[in-house]
């Protein structure tokens, strides 16, 4: 049997996102990051890309890298792939970290801008939304961080962000979910998110029974690219928890 680590990237990104913490796992654990359809140059999965085909995407990855169970970490858009993933196939999650995300379903008016998103991607290209996409990274990001996301969400084929922003319009509420989540759960926010506001994502960690919270000082929504020692020694600390890697000394 083989238990492994996963990760699952946030929108309009890709498992690039991801690869300062596969670096630093690579060795003392099987890891992998998994593109969501569309993205990383993968098949679209149609023109609405749910949170169920979504969940669907991460259950072949694991079953190609052979992973009966995976502490899965998703960030925004990977957590709400990660809480669907928990409702269709929760026995193979072994434990969970959620990332600058949220449980609840999105309002009317978010619904409204996801649509708008879909429709100036599709006519414009996503060149179109670049501007608006700075609010993933912090006020103090600095220019190499940027250029990091910047290029990752150039790369995206339109028709893959049109589908993952009316996919997410249609998300279920998770928060009936949580109360039934009985893997160790890290829930990870960070002050500089204008994004998910940090109080948001907090009060996941209130609702799961087995959770904790860590806020990461300063960070943007991408925490985990803006301030990567920090949140890889969360994921380690929470990794050793899940009983996938013993615990460093002075971690
Ligand atoms: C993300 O980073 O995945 C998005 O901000 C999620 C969202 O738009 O709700």
């Amino acid at each position: 049997m083989t238990d492994g680590v996963l990760f699952v990237h946030a929108f309009p990104l890709d498992a690039r996102m991801w690869q300062e913490q596969q670096s630093a796992l690579a060795g003392a654990v099987p890891v992998a990051a998994v593109n969501l359809p569309g993205f990383g140059g993968t098949s679209l999965a149609g023109e609405i890309m749910t949170m169920e085909l979504a969940a669907e995407r991460v259950v072949e990855e694991l079953d190609r890298l052979g992973f009966d169970r995976a502490m899965v970490c998703g960030l925004s858009m990977g957590g709400y792939v990660a809480l669907e993933l928990w409702r269709r196939h929760g026995d193979r999650i072994l434990g969970l970290v959620l990332a600058n995300t949220r449980a609840e379903a999105d309002s009317e008016e978010g619904k409204e801008r996801r649509r708008l998103v879909a429709e100036l991607v599709l006519s414009e290209g996503t060149e179109a939304i670049l501007e608006q996409m700075r609010t993933l990274v912090s006020l103090e990001a600095t220019t190499d961080v940027w250029d990091f996301v910047a290029g990752i969400v150039r790369s995206q084929p339109p028709e893959a962000v049109a589908a993952a922003s009316l996919g997410m319009a249609e998300r279920p509420d998770s928060r009936p979910d949580l109360p039934g989540i009985d893997v160790p759960t890290l829930v990870v926010t960070s002050t500089g998110d204008r994004l998910i506001p940090p109080e948001v994502t907090s009060s996941m960690a209130e609702t799961i029974p087995d959770a904790t919270l860590a806020v990461i000082d300063g960070a943007g929504h991408l925490s985990n690219v803006e301030r990567t020692i920090e949140f890889n020694r969360l994921l380690e600390a929470h990794l050793a928890r899940c009983g996938l890697l013993e615990q460093r000394p002075g971690r």
